[in-house]
């Protein structure tokens, strides 16, 4: 059985977080590794529904899906969790509860996430239309001691994957090729 651990994706939203996290699931599960994904936005439909966007509640939210990726971690599986977890504090104390944790902050300016606006958000939070939007009305806490750095805004897709990849490789998160 492979080894398991947790890869936790921080970042504002609309960063990259979702994307590359299915990514690598997908080449992870290929190469023979149990793998299991806690999307933020997913996540708020079932395992937190109800909760809001108060510090309080992220802390909640965060606290939940930290607390999932631990029991699947030590299990041999590999949780990735996709949320922004903006509060370094939560962060670090989910890191600690963890034997091995692998922190990837995605990151990616406000004026590049303004322009994309997959979802529109960001021109409604601008607008003032959603109150304690993270990185325009609501804190965002960079780690400062993040496994790897992924600045989305500037690189493609594939390049921010292969670089996650093998920065795992070479830390002995995962192995070079397919596990059994
Ligand atoms: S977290 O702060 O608790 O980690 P989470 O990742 O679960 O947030 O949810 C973020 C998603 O909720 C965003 O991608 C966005 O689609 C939506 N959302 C709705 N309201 C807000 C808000 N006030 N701030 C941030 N995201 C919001």
């Amino acid at each position: 059985m492979s080894e398991g651990f947790t890869l936790w994706f921080t970042g504002l939203s609309g960063a990259g977080k979702s994307t590359i996290a299915n990514l690598a699931a997908g080449e992870l599960r290929a190469r023979g590794h149990r793998v299991e994904i806690l999307d933020g936005d997913e996540v708020r439909t079932n395992l937190s529904k109800g909760l809001g966007f108060s510090k309080e509640d992220r802390d909640t939210n965060i606290r939940r899906i930290g607390y999932v990726c631990n029991l699947l971690a030590r299990n041999g599986v590999i949780a990735i969790s996709a949320a922004i977890s903006p509060y370094r504090e939560i962060r670090d104390e989910i890191r600690r509860n963890h034997a091995r944790f692998f922190e990837v902050y995605m990151k990616c300016s406000i004026e590049k996430l303004s322009e994309r606006d997959v979802k529109g958000l960001y021109k409604k939070a601008l607008a003032g239309e959603i109150k304690n939007f993270t990185g325009v009305s609501d804190p965002y806490e960079e780690p400062l001691n993040a496994e790897l750095v992924l600045n989305s805004g500037n690189e493609k897709v594939e390049e921010s994957l292969q670089k996650l990849l093998r920065t795992l490789e070479v830390a002995n998160y995962i192995r070079n090729g397919v596990v059994r």
